[in-house]
This record gives structure tokens, C-alpha cells and sequence, in this order.
């Protein structure tokens, strides 16, 4: 079987993460591609000399030539800046869309056959430009962010129940982060929806409310931790999930930021909902029939979606 190829553009802490994940994985060859001189070959050369303790064969490169993704199954891209305290997403915006600028004439001009998972944030709006530029297939390009934004809600729904975090599904839809809109109804513990569990005095609705309001600021508490710097492991986790998705034709059902062609009643923009990935990419947007409240929660995320996108098109006039 030929080995495949992972492109990962931006060699910073997701970046860094990323790589070691895919090299534990045995995903395959690593072209870590970043700005910054000797960076991304640093890493590289770290990573490669961890394989003879992890068992783990394969090519690791370090480079600022956009030569070296030719080839590239799945181009992971974290390139850019990542939050400081009080930094909203939005206020990266203009910042990263230059950055999605030089990053997509790069994948479009080596790897265009790759299927590409963007995290650089704001993410629903830098999905959107990073297709934009690159002219690839709409579903072969998509956004993480429902797969970390689950993952957190589950940890704390996990913690609650006092459960396993296996055990734990949850659903959430929309933007992501502040608009983020959770499913109640279709998170579960082990099928068991998260309302039953409220009438079975599990917990409280003001309890569940609280975690869905601690889910969606969960970069930010981490950021204020952190104090300069975002989240990185779990990011990280939630792109390697997708990508091995790809990479192993396992159509696993993630919700992940895709483009809509009028399902939800949203067309033409990328949103977090879920859809089946595998060797074709997004195969699907699965598309749940929303209660009233659910909708608003939604369209208030889709808005605020819009209007970045309003915002990117006029940072730069090219894109869209
Ligand atoms: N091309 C390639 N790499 C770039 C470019 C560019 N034009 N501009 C910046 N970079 C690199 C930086 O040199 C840095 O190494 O992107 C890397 C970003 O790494 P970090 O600053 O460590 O940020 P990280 O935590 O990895 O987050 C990256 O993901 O979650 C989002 O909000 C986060 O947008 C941020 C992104």
C-alpha cells in the first residue's frame, strides 16, 4: 500500500501537535511547512528521532517551500494567529484572511487533489476563504471545529454524570465557539438523551445550561490560562480524527464546519453540522429536522457567520 502524505501548514503548537499525532498514527510522510526559518525543520528533525523509541518509520520535513506539499493527501492548515487574552476570534480576522490568502495559492498551486482541514480561526469564515482561493472542490474542504467543541461538552457532560467521556455523544451545530448551538436533546449517555437524564435527576436544567454556556467560551478559558497562547491538544486530536476519517475511508459521522447548499435553509456558506467523511470527503451533510428554539439558535450563528463573511470580502475584495 503506498504510503500517504500529510501536509501541515503553520509548524506552531497545533501544528507541532498535529505532526506527532499523524507520526503516532502512522499516518504516513510529514511535511511540516511554516514561515518562521528552521521552525517546522526543528520539529521535523525532534520528530523523526522520536521514532526509533515509538516505532514509527517514515520522512519528516521541515520546510518554507510550498514545493514540498506536492502530492499532499490531506493539508492540514493551523497557519496564523492564535488568540492573546481578550482577543476575540473576530479580532483575527484581518490578520489570518492574509495568511488564508498566501496559504491557499500554496495548496492551489501543489496540492490540489488534497483534502484539506482548516482550524486557523475565525473558523467557519476562514474555511470559507481558504475555498475560496483554493477553487478546490467544495467537499474537499473543511473546518474543524465541531469535533473539538463536542469533545469539550462531552468532557464536562462526562464530569457531571459522573460517566465515562466514551459513553458520553453530543450533537452541536452552528458556529464555532460564542454561537456554538448544542442539541440537548440529541446528546445522549449511552443512547440515553441528555432531557431523560434531567427527569431521571441526573442533573438540572440550570446545571446543563451552564455547561452548554462554559462549552462555548471553553477556548477562551483556556486562553486566559494560558495567557499567550490557545488551545492546542485537543484542537489537534479533533483534526486527526477527521483526517483519519479521509485517509481510512471509515465515514465516520463528525460534525465539522461544510459547505451548505441550501440544506438547514443556509446556502452557499460554511457552518458546523454533521456530515459523513471519507474517501470522498464530505459524502454528506446530514441534515435533523430543528425545534423552533433550536432554529433560532442556529440562524443567530449562520448571521454572525455572514457577516464575517461580509467583512472578509471587503478585506480582501478578491475572495468570493
Ligand atoms: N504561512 C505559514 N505559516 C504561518 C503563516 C503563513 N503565512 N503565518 C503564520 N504562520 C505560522 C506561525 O509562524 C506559527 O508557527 O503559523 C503558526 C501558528 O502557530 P501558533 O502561533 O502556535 O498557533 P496555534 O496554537 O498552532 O493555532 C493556530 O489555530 O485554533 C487556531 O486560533 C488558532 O488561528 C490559530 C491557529
Amino acid at each position: 500500500m503506498a504510503k500517504s502524505k500529510i501536509a501541515l501548514i503553520g509548524g506552531g503548537n497545533i501544528g507541532g501537535t498535529l505532526a506527532h499525532l499523524a507520526a503516532l498514527k502512522e499516518f504516513g510522510d510529514i511535511v511540516i511547512f511554516d514561515i518562521v526559518e528552521g521552525l517546522p525543520q526543528g520539529k521535523a528533525l525532534d520528530l523523526a528521532q522520536s521514532g526509533p523509541i515509538e516505532g514509527f518509520d517514515g520522512v519528516f520535513k521541515g520546510t518554507q517551500d510550498y514545493k514540498d506539499i506536492a502530492g499532499a493527501d490531506v493539508v492540514i492548515v493551523t497557519a496564523g494567529v492564535a488568540r492573546k487574552p481578550g482577543m476575540s476570534r473576530d479580532d483575527l480576522l484581518e490578520i489570518n484572511v492574509k495568511v488564508m490568502r498566501a496559504v491557499g495559492e500554496g495548496i492551489k498551486a501543489h496540492a490540489p487533489d488534497a483534502f484539506v482541514i482548516c482550524i486557523t480561526n475565525p473558523l467557519d469564515v476562514m474555511v470559507w476563504a481558504l475555498r475560496e482561493i483554493t477553487g478546490l472542490p467544495h467537499h474537499k474542504v473543511v473546518g474543524m471545529a465541531g469535533v473539538l467543541d463536542s469533545a469539550r461538552f462531552r468532557l464536562f457532560l462526562a464530569q457531571e454524570f459522573d460517566v465515562s467521556v466514551e459513553d458520553v455523544t453530543a450533537f452541536v451545530l452552528g458556529g464555532h465557539g460564542d454561537t456554538m448551538a448544542p442539541l440537548i436533546r440529541y446528546s445522549t449517555v449511552a443512547g440515553i438523551p441528555v432531557p431523560d437524564l434531567i427527569k431521571m435527576g441526573w442533573s438540572s436544567q440550570e446545571k446543563i445550561d451552564a455547561i452548554v454556556q462554559r462549552t462555548r467560551d471553553g477556548g477562551a478559558e483556556i486562553v486566559k490560562l494560558l495567557k499567550n497562547g490557545s488551545a492546542f491538544y485537543a484542537p489537534a486530536s479533533a483534526a486527526i480524527e477527521m483526517a483519519d476519517s479521509y485517509l481510512k475511508d471509515k465515514k465516520r459521522v463528525l460534525p465539522a464546519a461544510a459547505h451548505l447548499t441550501g440544506q438547514y435553509g443556509v446556502n452557499d456558506l460554511y457552518v458546523g453540522v454533521p456530515v459523513v467523511i471519507g474517501a470522498g470527503g464530505v459524502e454528506r451533510v446530514v441534515e435533523v429536522q430543528l425545534a423552533d428554539d433550536e432554529k433560532a439558535m442556529f440562524d443567530k450563528s449562520v448571521d454572525a457567520v455572514r457577516g464575517l463573511v461580509d467583512a472578509v470580502k471587503s478585506i480582501d475584495p478578491d475572495i468570493g
